[in-house]
């Protein structure tokens, strides 16, 4: 029997000591959501070739699990974008980085993401997406953040829906950190900066 997991400290962020990780989904949660979602997949599509396109990076970490636990016929291919803005709060402004390496025409086509934010992003890749004309086009995103939506996009396929905060691990970074916690934190920046004196 698997051993499970109970973690109810806080997780110590290895990057910088005085960061803290506050768990909000645990890898045991994650896990379970992607092999129920895996199960509906191809509860949807029985027969057909699926074709998984994650954004990279941060969804890559979601598309390997969530394709290992798909039955059947699966490819993969990855697209990279970029949005300007700093780490925290995305632009709005986004642009192709990486292109795919095979057409996605005729195909059924899965655009794994980690997490909609503004749904900008999602957005511009399904507008992309479509004109190369797939025969399906759906969307997984591992984590929704409907609270802070831009855009009318939303995910076929939804792991968790969470509120409005910024969240590391399980791919999702902060400035590129963080990545390889296995679950979903909220990220709590400790500054070096004094507390300010209290008046007398
Ligand atoms: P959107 O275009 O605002 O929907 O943002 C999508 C991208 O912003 C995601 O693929 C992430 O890379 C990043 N992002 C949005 N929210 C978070 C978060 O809470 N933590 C880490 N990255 C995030
Ligand atoms: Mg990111």
């Amino acid at each position: 029997m698997a051993m499970k997991l109970k973690r109810k400290t806080p997780v110590p962020a290895k990057g910088n000591a005085k960061d803290h990780i506050r768990v909000m989904i645990s890898r045991e949660r994650i896990q379970k959501r992607i092999r129920e979602m895996a199960r509906q997949i191809r509860k949807d599509f029985p027969d057909e070739p699926l074709h998984l396109v994650a954004v990279l990076k941060g969804s890559v970490f979601f598309l390997t699990d969530l394709a290992r636990r798909i039955p059947g016929n699966i490819s993969i291919d990855f697209i990279a974008v970029s949005s300007y803005g700093n780490s925290t709060q995305s632009s709005g402004e986004v642009k192709l980085t990486r292109d795919l390496d095979s057409s996605i025409e005729g195909k059924t086509v899965i655009l794994v993401e980690d997490i909609l934010d503004t749904g900008m992003t999602m957005q511009y890749l399904l507008r992309v997406f479509e004109q190369r004309k797939p025969k399906r086009l759906l969307v997984a995103a591992l984590l929704d953040k409907p609270g802070r939506r831009l855009t009318a996009v939303r995910a076929d396929y939804v792991g968790f829906t969470i509120p409005n905060e910024f969240v590391v691990g399980y791919g999702l970074d902060y400035a590129e950190r963080y990545r390889n916690i296995p679950d979903v934190g909220v990220l709590k920046l400790i500054t070096d900066s004094p507390k300010p004196a209290k008046s007398k």
